[in-house]
């Protein structure tokens, strides 16, 4: 619950919108997203680091959606793409090439070529023969010095879920240090490529800060041989509350244990979750009760379909009714229609009665929700709706039947 999205007179609201009125009007399942508590992330973000005066590139990998692409661009977001078809999103939204960083452990030498060809301010490299295919399509569409940043791998585990940990010397992600030294030597290889700056990534909803400042220390030590490297790429990995009252370190935090040693770099931020996941709900509607096995449950209209997390890394998202009422509590399993047992939205929730037809809202899905749904089941995706101090528009209709077909023939 925020500034944006929090009950007024026990009802649930994105804005100056009841939820209960896009369900009525957009049908359930529908995302919402209000774009006043995405700015007022992204400002919170820049306050904190003000000092480092950082550039702060917006994940897309977190929610794609051009409407949310564009209110960020517009507020002097650039965009951290991990695939041509983000870069083709970002564009789309109105970003600026220059203002793009390309990432990612295995971009294709297509879409390398299309990076090169739109101008992207960086490429965030992951493999020494990526560096040969950025400087020959550089030489062949004659552009001159690229912007690259090596891709460190510093070997510290994050405090975070082991899906979603990145800077073991485990993972696939990064480079060695032996492997940067060895490229940054012989630099002169890469005519076209300026090795102007050095990113780390360690994970995502990082517990605490200790393991990014080790990462940091690491990356400025193995950096020091070369006063080119003026810029360092941090990634994203600032956490989120999915569940209130958690104790979890702030921006602030990440700056304080940072300013220290970034002082007089140039300082990039990737941010994702952080910017995006407590501006958005799913809003679903109970379809079914169902009492067996000395359970129950509520059978939703939403399902792993729009939001894997649960499913896929046991989260917790906070499930409430979009109509608050008096009545005593319940213990409930919400689950969707999807057929497989890991469908399960949110295991013996505590909420106030629910019935067939009460709408409810799934909490802290703006990040790695629609982004990462699916047409199992042949669902199809949702809409999605945003919301100002103006009110709520669809960004995204509801897919149809006809467009889970459309692209196949039999
Ligand atoms: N930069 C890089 C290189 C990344 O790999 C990621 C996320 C980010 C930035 C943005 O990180 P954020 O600020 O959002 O933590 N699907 C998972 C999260 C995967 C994150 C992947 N990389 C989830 O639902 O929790």
């Amino acid at each position: 619950m925020n500034s944006s999205i929090r009950y007024v007179n026990n009802t649930l609201y994105s804005d100056t919108t009841p939820l209960q009125e896009i369900a009525a009007q957009v049908g359930t399942p529908t995302y919402v997203y209000s774009l006043t508590r995405i700015i007022a992330n992204l400002r919170h973000l820049q306050t904190a680091f003000a000092e480092l005066r950082p550039h702060i590139h917006y994940s897309a990998k977190a929610n794609a959606n051009l409407a949310i692409l564009r209110a960020l661009i517009g507020a002097g977001a650039g965009v951290d793409a991990v695939s041509g078809g983000e870069i083709h999103r970002a564009l789309a939204a109105g970003a600026s090439p220059s203002e793009i960083v390309f990432a990612g452990v295995g971009k294709t030498p297509d879409e390398i070529r299309y990076a090169v060809e739109q101008g992207v301010g960086w490429f965030n490299i992951e493999n020494r023969a990526e560096c040969d295919l950025i400087n020959d399509f550089a030489e062949d569409l004659g552009r001159d010095q690229i912007q690259v940043a090596l891709r460190f791998n510093p070997e510290v585990t994050a405090n975070t879920h082991p899906y979603i940990a990145t800077g073991h010397g485990g993972a696939k992600f990064g480079l060695t240090a032996e492997t940067i030294t060895s490229i940054l030597d012989r630099s002169a290889e890469y005519p076209h490529l300026n090795f102007s700056g050095i990113h780390i990534h360690i994970g995502s909803q990082l517990q605490d800060v200790e393991a990014t400042r080790q990462a940091v220390q690491a990356a400025l030590t193995l950096i020091a041989p070369y006063p080119n490297i003026r810029t360092i790429n941090i990634g994203g990995g600032f956490p989120v509350a999915y569940t209130p009252n958690t104790d979890l370190p702030t921006a602030a935090d990440f700056a304080a244990a940072l300013r220290p040693l970034l002082r007089g770099y140039e300082l990039i931020l990737e941010p994702g979750r952080s910017i995006v996941a407590d501006a958005g709900v799913l809003l679903t509607r109970v379809l079914y009760m169902k009492y067996q096995a000395g359970q129950a449950w509520a059978i939703v209209d939403g399902s792993m379909t729009e939001l894997i997390r649960p499913a896929l890394y046991k989260a917790h998202h906070e499930i409430l009714p979009i109509l608050k009422s008096e009545t005593t509590n319940q213990r409930v399993s919400i689950a969707g229609p999807v057929c497989e047992t890991a469908d399960v939205l949110g295991r013996d929730v505590v909420i106030s009665y629910v019935e067939t037809g009460s709408l409810l809202a799934v909490m802290t899905t703006g990040a790695y929700g629609m982004v990462m749904s699916s047409n199992y089941n042949a669902r199809p995706r949702p809409a999605e709706v945003v919301t100002d101090e103006q009110g709520w528009r669809i960004v995204r209709r509801r897919e149809t039947w006809d467009d889970l077909i459309s692209a196949e023939q039999a």
